[in-house]
């Protein structure tokens, strides 16, 4: 066993998490491949949010089975919140599969896909304990270090599978998080995203997420800081007031609604009404100049009425979030909900789909045409994917920005001019070309 192909699903946990197992397997001397016809073994990290998730997931899997069909030797392993959801019933079910593996097992990884090279493993052992505080990740070069700062989720909304794929809630020590920031930087990132499933409920002994924050600010040659997902309960004014004053917290804040309708939210069991997310927002705006602010929204959850969706389109509206991720409700094994009946068809499910869709490309659109005109800093990325003529970078609002390649090394910082705007994109120009051009548009 030497070489490794190891493919990622889902959320920036699990693009963390192959991070950390990368690191893991290289310790142990393996190699990383490109391509899983260059592998001995192949990993899929996977997730089990929704549905959706875990049956493309069966496709990929699919495809190996016919890889292996070729070479028997290949070992497939399953990683991640899927492995853990289906833990050997999986094993059961694909007969491709040799190894599943869920979230607290990766420290073992090297060993377990020995083994699995002899016969079937599983190790989807729950472990409260398990942070991986000491495992340093080996990261993919680039401008954004993610760093996961807490793992698992203590909160249980009745929709959410997360408390039971990655278990209880752990945060990891402030020391290993502030050595990796710094390693991170000495690295040559200059961004970095603390991650966390409820990421401001993060702490120490006494120190909280605004602690963990102002510590990061303090460190030398890191550019900008970004989080998520916090949870709108855990948005307390020390936290607010940590945002507003670090010099490197990003004016960008991800914060999941769900739903605008009390009796709903109580039912997802979100701990809190709309009044008080509102609440939240409105501090945010009021304590953070221009601050972006960013939303997940579930239609369809069961017992949503006409009404109860009519308020999330009135909320929609009214709040004017930058971007939101809008997603179907999806009933997933073991949750709360999964047991109460589906009451929304999914023709209904996806109709009002298209309908937040509609309504946020407008306002995202609406957002963006605003800043037309104004200058940004953006944080070079590298070459936009569309277009490797053109760079691309970020605002401090993450807001993405494609520009002409004037030769900007990726992780500098550029001020350019927004000369045009698409509801996802921002197009810029040299901020001196047109200094006697467009007035600048004041966007308070
Ligand atoms: N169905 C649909 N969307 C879900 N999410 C979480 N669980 C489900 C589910 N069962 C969404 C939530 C969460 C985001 C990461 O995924 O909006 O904030
Ligand atoms: Fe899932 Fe709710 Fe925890 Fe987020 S806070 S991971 S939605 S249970």
């Amino acid at each position: 066993m030497k070489r490794v192909f190891l493919e990622t699903y889902g959320c920036q946990m699990n693009v963390a998490d192959s991070e950390l197992m990368a690191g893991v397997l290289e310790r142990a001397g393996l190699s990383l491949v490109d391509r899983p016809e260059d592998a001995d073994a192949v990993l899929l990290n996977t997730c089990a949010i929704r549905e959706h998730a875990e049956q493309r997931v069966l496709g990929r899997l699919g495809e190996f089975a016919r890889l292996k069909a070729r070479r028997p030797e290949l070992v497939v392993g399953v990683t991640g919140c899927m492995a853990q959801h289906l833990r050997s019933r999986l094993l059961d079910h694909a007969r491709v599969l040799d190894l599943v593996v869920g979230p607290d097992g990766y420290r073992d990884l090297p060993a377990l896909l020995a083994r699995a090279a002899r016969e079937p493993v599983a190790e989807v052992r729950p472990d409260r304990d398990e942070t991986y505080g000491d495992l340093e990740p080996r990261r993919e070069p680039g401008v954004r270090a993610w760093v996961t700062v807490q793992r698992g989720c203590d909160r249980f909304c009745t929709y959410c599978v997360v408390p039971f794929t990655r278990g209880r809630e752990r945060s990891r020590p402030l020391a290993d998080l502030l050595r990796e920031v710094r390693h991170a930087v000495e690295a040559g990132f200059r961004e970095v995203v603390l991650l966390g499933q409820t990421v401001n409920s993060w702490h120490d002994d006494d120190h909280d997420f605004a602690g963990l924050l102002r510590a990061a600010d303090a460190v030398e040659g890191l550019l900008r800081t970004r989080f998520t997902s916090p949870h709108p309960g855990d948005m307390s004014d020390r936290l607010i007031a940590a945002l507003a004053e670090c010099a490197k917290v990003c004016p960008h804040v991800h914060l999941p609604l769900q739903s605008a309708s009390d009796p709903v939210l109580e039912r997802m069991s979100r701990g809190y009404t709309l009044a008080q997310y509102h609440e939240v927002a409105a501090k945010l705006r009021a304590a953070i100049p221009g601050v972006a602010l960013s939303t997940d929204i579930i239609v369809g959850f069961p017992g949503e009425t006409a009404d109860d969706f009519a308020r999330t389109v009135a909320y929609l509206r009214e709040a004017r979030f930058d971007s939101a991720f809008l997603f179907k409700y999806s009933a997933r094994p073991d949750t709360r909900a999964w047991r109460w009946p589906e009451t929304v068809p999914e023709e209904e499910k996806g109709r009002r789909l298209a309908q937040l869709i509609e309504l946020q490309h407008a306002i995202s659109g609406e957002l963006n045409d605003r800043w037309i005109g104004r200058e940004v800093e953006v944080l070079v990325e590298g070459p936009a994917r569309r277009d490797p003529g053109q760079l691309y970078g970020r605002t401090p609002q993450f807001k993405a920005v494609v520009f002409p390649n004037d030769g900007t090394p990726a992780g500098r910082l550029r001020r350019l001019r927004v000369a045009g705007a698409t509801p996802v994109t921002l197009f810029g120009e040299a901020a001196e070309k047109n200094s006697a051009g467009a007035p600048l548009v004041h966007i308070g």
